[in-house]
């Protein structure tokens, strides 16, 4: 299947299936333990309608909203992922451009594969750091701080993952990142080898916070933007959590 083939979400899903390796696959595709909340998220959304609004015109379709503060054209933003040039070598790069295309907003997560600053400076639209809030202070307010220098307008503090979620699927197929070569994957690369000629022929990723420990920045005020449900200041979470 092509991408242009691709009607809906499990097109999608079937298509990366067939391009990637399968413990990259089983990575994005998986959840935690027996997958019961993932089950539940996606059919929560099945039982939403989505409500018409008729006799409106349709020369001018505004789809515009607003989220935590950024005016967006669609009602869909790109949500935070992990890792995505290892999905695909373009990885946050050709995300953000489509977020942008779109006029929404681009999510990149702590552990993105392109650096906030190139982000920064390639889109103009909203864009959102997802922070793991992480014991190391320095660590936490350099990156803090590199996001509100690159411009992005929404800090999205991550308070639910108090430890990494115990994902099955993982465990089965040996996932690691930066994949290592055993023989195993080693016959998933040979039986996907446009991934892996992409994957080995494109610069290595490094994750935004390797290096920074150098880089301690004690005191720094910038624009707080936090989840409103549950906007406790930052001390107070650090408290609440002191992650590894
Ligand atoms: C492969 C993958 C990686 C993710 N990585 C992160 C991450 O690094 N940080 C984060 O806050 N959320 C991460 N998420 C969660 C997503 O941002 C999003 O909240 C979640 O997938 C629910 O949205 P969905 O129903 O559209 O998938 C990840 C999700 C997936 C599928």
């Amino acid at each position: 299947m092509r991408i242009d083939r691709c009607n809906n979400v499990k097109d999608f899903r079937s298509m990366a299936r067939r391009r990637l390796p399968g413990p990259i696959f089983h990575y994005i595709d998986g959840a935690a333990d027996d997958e019961v909340t993932y089950r539940r998220n996606t059919e929560a959304y099945e039982r939403c309608d989505l409500v018409p609004n008729v006799l409106a015109g349709v020369e001018d379709i505004d789809m515009s909203t607003a989220v935590m503060g950024q005016k967006l054209d669609i009602p869909l933003f790109c949500s935070p992922t992990a890792l995505q040039r290892l999905f695909h070598h373009d990885g946050e790069r050709a995300v953000a451009k489509a977020a942008e295309k779109f006029g929404t907003m681009f999510g990149i997560s702590s552990l993105g594969t392109v650096s906030v600053e190139e982000i920064g400076s390639t889109i103009r639209t909203p864009k959102l750091f997802q922070l793991y809030f992480h014991k190391d202070r320095g660590l936490t307010n350099s990156m803090i701080e590199r996001c509100s220098a690159a411009n992005f307008g929404v800090l999205a503090l991550t308070v639910d993952t108090i430890t990494g979620g115990n994902r099955e699927r993982d465990l089965r197929t040996g996932f690691t990142s930066p994949p290592r070569v055993t023989l195993k994957s080693l016959f998933s690369f040979a039986l996907h080898p446009r991934w892996a000629v992409n994957y080995f022929t494109h610069e290595k990723f490094e994750l935004p916070t390797a290096g920074l420990r150098e880089r301690r920045v004690e005191h720094l005020g910038i624009r707080r933007r936090l989840f409103q449900h549950d906007a406790r200041p930052v001390d107070e979470l650090a408290r609440r959590r002191e992650c590894p």
